[in-house]
């Protein structure tokens, strides 16, 4: 037997009301905040990824699905969506628009990661990108869409946690100092983060390693090394946050596992995930349009894991849509009539089924309130030669006689309230 890849889930009929549900959730928030959508390919040249998301970052390193196309170009499985979105950005020469670029995205994305609950190697992320703005107010529109978005599906124990990541000048006068303390304790360290030190110093900050933690606990913060006007679009995201009545957390440890953010990052998490307490994360990203070859354009945006959503979910917020009518035909005539009233109904907009299994009425009987059918329509040879046919409530067992041209109408009133 062939089965499924390992960290690749199927995602069954009894869950996809479910994803829908939070997909249409998703659509309608990205709407209200004026993002529409963009479709961007599942593979790409592989150095796209490297140059955007950092050569030295595990997903790099170690993440992703790469495979040489037929004539050598290398090429990958999208990790993320913001290498992408932004490719497609200069690409289209979005840049020259004069209205704010603002996209969203819903789709799967490959990491190569070990698989647990909520960690899988095919996920799915719902992303927004906002380009061209370097106003604070943009990062408080792309973090609050996230938060109401969240909120609205009445996910539990919601935490915003951020933290500013400076500019790269920032960076560059912090990280010598981060570094020369980090090489003071080197022997307190894991091997990744020992190697970290040199290759990407700022993980070290969120490595889990309860030891890593602990010689950390008092490195220099990089919150405490902003230059004033860092500092100043930094409180200007948290006073409006507050504004907004939207409660967060500043976590200096917080640094990202990508290397394009800069000035503002943060993630949303839950206690109720486990180890893998993100349910969506993001940031300001002002120099990667131009280190992919764009015009300088500041940009920032977000990405949440569906599965994760899917997880917290509570059972009772996914609305049940139940088969409306179910058509027990049986006899030749009957079956005959039968036909011809599924396609009228369905032509009416209806959802309407039979199964060609059964062929008694009993058998249909059992089949429809298997089915969950709302009603049933009775209809055998003596039926289709009255011309009418009994409508049987499945719940309450109320039975009606409807001659058959009127079903669809009769239907369309009971159900569709026309
Ligand atoms: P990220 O933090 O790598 O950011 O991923 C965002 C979210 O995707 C995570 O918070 C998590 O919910 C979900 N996720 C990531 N990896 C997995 C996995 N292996 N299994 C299940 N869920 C996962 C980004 O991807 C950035 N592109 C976000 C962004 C957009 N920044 C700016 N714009």
């Amino acid at each position: 037997m062939i089965k499924g890849i390992k960290g690749v889930k199927d995602i069954l009929p009894e869950d996809t009301p479910r994803w829908r549900f939070i997909e249409e959730a998703a659509r309608r928030w990205a709407d209200r905040y004026g993002f529409v959508e963009i479709r961007i390919p599942i593979f790409e040249v592989t150095t796209l990824f490297a140059r955007s998301i950092g050569a030295a970052t595990d997903i790099v390193e170690k993440e992703m699905y790469t495979f040489p196309d037929r004539d050598g170009t290398s090429l990958t499985l999208r990790p993320e969506g913001t290498a992408g979105t932004v490719r497609s950005f200069i690409e289209h020469n979005r840049g020259a628009d004069p209205v704010p670029q603002k996209y969203f995205y819903i789709g799967p994305m490959f990491r190569h990661e070990r698989p647990q609950a909520g960690r899988l190697r095919q996920f799915h992320q719902f992303g927004v990108e906002y380009f061209g703005t370097p106003d604070p107010k943009a990062d408080v529109d792309v973090i609050s869409l996230l938060w109401r978005f969240l909120s609205e599906l009445a996910l539990p124990d919601l935490t915003l946690e951020i933290n500013s990541l400076g500019t790269t000048a920032d960076r560059a006068a912090y990280l010598p100092i981060l570094i020369s303390f980090l090489r003071s304790r080197i022997g307190e360290f894991c091997d990744n983060c020992r190697r970290r030190i040199e290759t990407n110093p700022l993980r070290v900050l969120d490595c889990k390693v309860p030891g890593c933690r602990a010689a950390t606990e008092d490195a220099p913060q990089l919150v405490s090394h902003l230059s004033p006007e860092a500092k100043s679009h930094f409180d200007d995201v948290l006073s409006t946050l507050a504004v907004l009545g939207i409660p967060s957390r500043l976590n200096p440890r917080l640094v990202r596992g990508l290397d394009y953010y800069c000035l503002t990052a943060f993630e949303i998490t839950s206690s109720h995930l486990g180890a893998q307490n993100a349910v969506g994360a993001g940031g300001r990203y002002d120099g990667l349009v131009e280190l992919l070859g764009g015009p300088p354009t500041p940009a920032v945006g977000f990405a949440a894991g569906l599965e994760r959503i899917a997880m917290m979910l509570p059972e009772k917020s996914v609305p049940q849509s139940l088969p409306s009518v179910y058509v027990a035909a049986f006899g030749s005539e009957g079956t005959q009539a039968g036909a011809r009233l599924l396609d009228a109904l369905r032509q009416a907009g209806l959802s309407a089924q039979t199964d060609y299994r059964a062929t008694t009425l009993k058998g249909h009987l059992r089949q429809a309130d298997r089915s969950g059918s709302r009603f049933a329509v009775l209809l055998g040879d003596d039926e289709a030669k009255s011309g009418s046919a009994v409508v049987r409530n499945m719940d309450s067992k109320a039975q009606d006689t409807v001659a058959l041209p009127d079903l669809p109408r009769y239907f369309l009133s009971l159900i569709k309230g026309f």
